[in-house]
């Protein structure tokens, strides 16, 4: 059984800690005030306010279309349920990546209007001018790398990535920058587990994976897909905890035979 603290508020040198101790973290993702309450209460150590959001929530194809404003709002659902977890948000596609003023002010306006407790951007070198920029305002960031869902364009396709010895020396210069930037911690998205380990070791911050093997310092989930609440997407990595959108489903269909059957509202149900 791996050792468990008990922390009463995450914060980035808790997580620093957490490393230092061989105690996973455990990230998920939650965009509303009702899931970040239930989050917080059982216990996860980080919650990420993903613009995941924008396929789970909002039902596009791609993370690029949510805008900044749609993320300030979510972030602020989930921080006025989230008492212990740390709180990330991502900066969503197109206000970081080609102006570092541009970034600084949208991530000034997360933590501004959400109240939220760090920044996640996605890239190494490309964006380091904008993470520098960031991180001297005060602000966390966390970094992403490997699989980054918001240059799917310019990769055609969601599969494995680094598995080529020239990516994955540049994820792992693009680690090592990060990590002297500043950051205070690292997503590795859907990468081979053995340079996923590699990265661990040789990086001193908590470097957190998804689709990134076990030899990490965390996980994280989409709740969406962890719950079963979404259906077609079924990565290798990805682990069912729940069938949730089949227990929905059962619960509206029970409400609307109740309905019909004028069993609904009973006696007891009425004034
Ligand atoms: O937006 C998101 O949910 C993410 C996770 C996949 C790490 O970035």
């Amino acid at each position: 059984m791996a050792p468990k603290s008990n922390y009463t508020k995450i914060t980035t040198h808790v997580l620093q800690e957490m490393k230092l101790k061989g105690e996973k973290i455990s990230m998920l993702t939650a965009y509303d005030f009702s899931m970040a309450r239930l989050l917080d209460e059982a216990g996860v150590d980080v919650i990420l306010v993903g613009d995941s959001a924008s396929n789970v929530m909002a039902g596009h194809t791609t993370t690029l279309p949510i805008t900044l404003n749609e993320m300030i709002y979510h972030a602020s659902s989930v921080m006025r349920a989230v008492k212990r977890a740390l709180v990330v948000v991502d900066l969503p596609f197109g206000t970081y990546q080609g102006d570092s003023k541009e970034a600084l002010i949208s991530a000034i306006r997360i933590m501004k209007e959400s109240g939220a407790n760090a920044v996640k951007l996605e890239g190494g070198q490309e964006v380091l001018e904008s993470i520098v920029r960031i991180l001297s305002a005060g602000i966390p960031v966390m970094g992403h790398l490997g699989l980054t869902p918001q240059s799917i364009h310019k990769f055609g396709t969601y599969v494995v990535r680094a598995t080529e010895d020239a990516e994955a020396k540049k994820l792992i210069e693009d680690a090592h920058l990060l990590e002297k930037s500043g950051c205070f911690s690292i997503i590795l998205e859907k990468i081979p587990a053995k340079l996923a380990a590699t990265v661990t070791d040789e990086i001193k911050i908590p470097i957190i994976g998804i689709g990134a093997g076990a030899n990490v310092d965390g996980q994280v989930l989409v709740l969406h897909d962890m719950l079963g609440i979404t259906q077609k997407f079924s990565p290798r990595f990805l682990r069912r905890y729940h069938n949730l959108s089949e227990e929905i489903k059962g619960s509206v269909r029970a409400y609307i035979k109740d309905v019909k059957d004028l069993d609904f509202p009973n006696e007891r149900e009425q004034y």
